[in-house]
């Protein structure tokens, strides 16, 4: 098989259509002579770089790589990469190539690949454009095939900047061995991310790897039966067949698709070469085979093969006679849609090009200027905006650019630099208000969504890198189509666009989406294309504040396990990269402080506070804004930057981001509530004093305390039960049972009452009401029961007169009550407060009418034992006796008073 073989001719992607006549040219003088071309590298922002190597001679360039930079307004810099690699990559090796090899890294970048035979590795030394060294990688091993060095490996950067590059060579004759790095980081650094291998159906079978719009990889290469692959000698010409396959590699998902099946032949050739490249603007992938048939190398035909992703091929023809006597030089998919071929005749003497549009149906020839001397070396390439640079050398001395402003094959962009897109909402270069919560897609045609993602950056400007707000992947719930299929809708979080006066831009992947009807991956949104703004609105002011965040329960563990050194480390980076997510200027943030545990979370997890300052600066967001938008982007951490730093991933999205509560702040109205409350009660304690000195009118503060208690517990369990789950099952076993214990006692003590008490029963007779209420309300506390003798403000109705043994049931009733509801519910509260991070009205409410009731009754219940005590050493339980009955009888009159003079003898 023919691999590539000329390396002085190279074309780069992106060139358009259409024979066009007139140039403008620059020339640049250079300072040496017996430089050649030997790549043209062409950037989105339009600068391209050439370069320039120096033959020694027939097998060695000078070690040395020259840069000449070309910007766009004209201006020639020259650059030198001063970096010692070593000089045999500088000459041919057994295949005929250099083993280095130069391939432009996206978005500002170049690549070189290199060998460095004392470790057997090959490295990637990134540079800038011009030329200044950015890192140097480790990539692979070298192979070692048949005892020597099979230094064939090399670069293929995909076109899309959100993507990576992927390294292959053989690692054995059957074998390619592939490796797929990062895209670069501002530093120019990369990280391996996966690799693989594919198997070649015979040895040293001819391969091609090209980039496909949807972030993979197309591989492909060729199988035939019978045939000497090294010789190219036809074992048994009547058995030949001949198949070409293609494999995605999808080196993000680990996985291959296919192979698949695109080509099979049963006419026997000598020689194959081919090319393919995806379609950018239209659809699919296309290659193209380039047989010899016979040993004569002017019959060489041309088949043209388009194919989908899924590997079906839609289009097969075979390209007519001008290639005869020519030779493939390059094959790329063009930006503006279609492909360029670049031909080079037998004789190296002329050099053409020719358009396919977006079918891959012939549209036209582009003739290359004149004056391209026969082993004259040359560089095409095509910049986005239509403009193609062909690099020659005019003499010796003189570099020679030609410009030609070539027409766009699809009409109308929209300023996307894509032609499936109609509109956008927001549109390109609007104001938008803050914090919208979502954006809009409308395409030309109708799309289902796929896998890819769409990525929401804020800019400062464009040489600063990019703060990434939100990046939603297709298949998530976040997108819905309109009813035609041709509008994506997006929903974007509330703390995405939450920076006023402020420039975004969003980035859509290729694959973001598919073509309805033929399923194949469309083209996305580069970088700084659909950008806009957002208004200028001024914040009011507010009060610095505490927010606390709970670290995920592998983020607790791995943060135990850190010395105290580390755990500093961990906590600094964490607020860097807080106010990098947020963002927000670093000093508004305070020292994270650590460690409360929050034991609500199962196991318990370590909870961090943050201190927020306050600013006075209307064009800063301020504290609210801050705490809401930083538990928005944790909350949904799976699509913003929290996910993104080592730190902040491990934040529990489940916990958000809490503003910590002072009691005091939160609740002030409702403490103002229970003051008023109070004051009221104490006003109708004086008024029934008053009234009815005699009356036990403290229970005008028992009673609501008591029900306010039941309440709250059960608005406790029913509201923050859930919140700690350890004390769920306890709290409503130790609100159910007692009140069904206490109800029980209530009604069979008011039953007792009726049947031995006669006149009980007559008060009973004429409050069947009140008596029944209050049955069920002994289900809360017992001592409800003693409401209804109390005679509170000398009401009539609280007169029923209790026998001395009931009395006594109510209090030992109230005894139990005390230890099985009183206690329990005072421990449950007092655990909750320990375990819950969050502490807020109800358990609080709850707290503190526990411990009220809890308190009152252990006093008081302490008094009756010293009056028991008491007595019974004076023998008055007769008089206590006394008491009962003169109470009893006082309830014999139907008055509202009781006679003072009978207390009076009590007393
Ligand atoms: C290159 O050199 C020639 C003569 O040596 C001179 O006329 C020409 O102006 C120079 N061009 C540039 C771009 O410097
Ligand atoms: C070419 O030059 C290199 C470096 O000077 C030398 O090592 C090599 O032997 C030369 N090759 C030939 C074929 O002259
Ligand atoms: C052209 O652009 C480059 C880079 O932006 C700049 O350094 C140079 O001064 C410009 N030259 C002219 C003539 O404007
Ligand atoms: C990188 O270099 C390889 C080998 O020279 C070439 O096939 C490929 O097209 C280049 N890719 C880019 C993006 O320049
Ligand atoms: C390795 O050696 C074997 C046997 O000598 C030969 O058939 C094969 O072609 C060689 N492979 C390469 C890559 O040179
Ligand atoms: C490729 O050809 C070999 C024989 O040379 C055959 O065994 C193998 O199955 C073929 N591969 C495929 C995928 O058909
Ligand atoms: C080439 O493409 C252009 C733009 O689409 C079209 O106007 C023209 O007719 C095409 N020419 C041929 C020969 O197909
Ligand atoms: C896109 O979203 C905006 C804002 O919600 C809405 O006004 C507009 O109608 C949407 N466009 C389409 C085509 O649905």
């Amino acid at each position: 098989m023919n691999l590539l073989t000329n390396l002085f001719y190279f074309i780069l992607l992106f060139i358009n259509p259409l024979t066009v006549y007139s140039y403008d040219v620059i020339l640049h003088n250079e300072t040496e002579p017996g430089f050649k071309i030997y790549k043209v590298l062409s950037y989105r922002d339009g600068i391209t770089v050439v370069h320039l190597v120096k033959p020694i001679n027939e097998s060695c360039i000078e070690p040395r790589i020259d840069l000449r930079i070309l910007h766009p307004n004209g201006t020639i810099d020259s650059a030198k990469v001063d970096y010692p690699i070593p000089e045999y990559n500088f000459c041919l090796g057994p295949h005929r190539y250099y083993w280095f090899d130069i391939n432009r890294s996206l978005p500002r970048s170049i690549n070189i690949l290199y060998l460095d035979i004392a470790s057997a590795s090959y490295y990637v030394l990134s540079i800038t454009r011009s030329g200044y060294v950015l890192s140097n990688t480790y990539v692979a091993p070298i192979s070692i095939i048949n005892g020597s060095i099979y230094a064939d490996g090399y670069l293929t950067t995909h076109t899309s900047e959100e993507c990576g590059f992927m390294f292959a060579n053989y690692e054995t004759e059957n074998i390619v061995m592939w490796k797929y790095f990062s895209r670069p980081d501002d530093k120019g650094n990369f990280s391996l991310l996966n690799e693989g291998r594919h198997y070649l159906q015979s040895s040293s079978n001819y391969y091609f790897i090209f980039p496909s719009i949807d972030g993979n990889f197309g591989i492909v290469n060729a199988n035939s039966t019978d045939i000497n692959i090294k010789s190219n000698e036809f074992i048994n010409p009547s058995k030949f067949t001949f198949k070409v396959y293609v494999s995605f590699i999808k080196p993000v998902m680990e996985s291959v698709d296919g192979p698949f099946l695109i080509y099979q032949s049963a006419i026997p050739h000598f020689e194959l070469d081919f090319f393919c490249d995806t379609a950018f603007s239209g659809i699919g992938n296309t290659c193209l085979l380039m047989f010899n048939r016979a040993e004569d190398k002017n019959t060489s035909e041309v088949i043209k093969l388009s194919f989908q992703t899924s590997g079906s091929v839609f289009d097969m023809r075979k390209l007519g006679d001008k290639f005869v006597n020519a030779e493939i030089v390059t094959f790329n998919g063009l930006f503006q849609g279609g492909y360029l071929i670049t031909l080079r005749d037998n004789q190296r003497k002329t050099i053409e090009g020719i358009i396919l549009d977006n079918d891959g149906k012939y549209n036209g020839t582009w003739g290359f200027p004149p004056g391209l001397k026969s082993s004259g070396s040359f560089g095409v390439t095509a910049s986005l905006n239509g403009s193609l640079r062909l690099v020659t050398f005019e003499n010796e001395m003189t570099l020679k650019i030609s410009f030609t402003t070539l027409p766009k094959f699809f009409s109308n962009d929209q300023g996307y630099e894509n032609p499936h897109i109609k509109s956008t909402y927001p549109s390109i270069d609007s104001s938008i208000p803050l914090s919208i919560t979502n954006i809009n897609i409308t395409y030309h045609l109708s799309v289902t969504i796929s896998t890819n993602n769409v990525s929401i950056y804020q800019y400062i400007n464009n040489d600063d890198i990019p703060i990434l707000r939100q990046f939603v992947p297709g298949n998530s719930p976040y997108f819905s189509y309109s009813s035609d299929k041709k509008t994506i809708n997006m929903k974007v979080l509330e703390s995405t666009f939450n920076q006023p006066n402020s420039n975004y831009y969003i980035v859509i992947d290729g694959n973001m989406v598919r073509d309805w009807k033929s399923n194949n991956p469309l083209l996305g949104v580069v970088r700084n294309r659909w950008k806009f703004n957002t208004i200028n609105i001024q914040d009011n002011f507010a009060e610095e504040s505490i927010g606390r965040f709970s670290l995920t329960e592998e983020g607790t563990k791995s943060f135990e396990k850190l010395s105290l050194d580390g755990r500093r480390g961990f906590l600094s980076q964490l607020r860097i990269d807080l106010a990098k997510s947020i963002p927000v200027d670093i000093n508004r943030l305070d020292y994270i402080k650590c460690c409360e545990y929050d034991y609500s979370q199962k196991p318990p997890r370590i909870l961090l506070s943050l201190p927020i300052k306050s600013t006075t600066s209307p064009h800063e967001r301020n504290v609210d804004h801050i705490i809401k938008d930083l538990d928005i982007l944790i909350k949904h951490k799976e699509v913003t930057p929290i996910s993104w730093f080592g730190t902040t991933n491990n934040l529990e999205a489940s916990f958000g981001f809490r503003r910590y509560k002072n009691l005091l702040d939160d609740f002030k109205f409702h403490l103002i509530g229970i003051v008023i409350g109070i004051v009221i009660l104490g006003f109708l304690y004086f008024y029934a004093k008053k009234k009815y000195p005699l009356g036990e009118n403290i229970v005008i503060f028992k009673f609501p305390l008591i029900i306010l208690n039941f309440i709250m517990s059960i608005m406790f369990i029913l509201n923050n039960g859930k919140n700690v789950p350890q004390l769920f099952i306890p709290s409503i076993i130790f609100c159910v049972i007692p009140t069904i214990i206490n109800f029980v006692m209530g009604v069979i003590i008011m039953l007792q009452e009726i049947k031995k008490n006669r006149y009980f029963y007559e008060w009973f007779k004429n409050n069947v009401d009140i008596a029944s209420l209050f049955t069920i309300l002994s289900g809360a506390n017992l001592e409800m029961l003693n409401i209804l003798s109390s005679q509170v403000a000398g009401i009539m109705l609280f007169n029923a007169p209790l026998s001395e043994v009931i009395q006594f049931y109510i209090f030992w009733g109230s005894f139990i009550g005390f230890f099985i509801n009183d206690v329990p519910r005072f421990i449950i509260q007092v655990f909750y407060i320990k375990l819950v991070v969050n502490y807020d009205i109800i358990p609080f409410l709850t707290l503190s009418t526990s411990s009220i009731i809890l308190a009152n009754n252990i006093i008081s219940k302490i008094y009756h034992a010293i009056i028991h005590l008491y007595s019974k050493k004076r023998k008055s339980i007769m008089i206590l006796q006394n008491k009962k009955i003169s109470c009893n009888l006082a309830n014999e009159n139907s008055s509202i008073t009781v006679p003072r003079k009978i207390r009076k003898t009590v007393k």
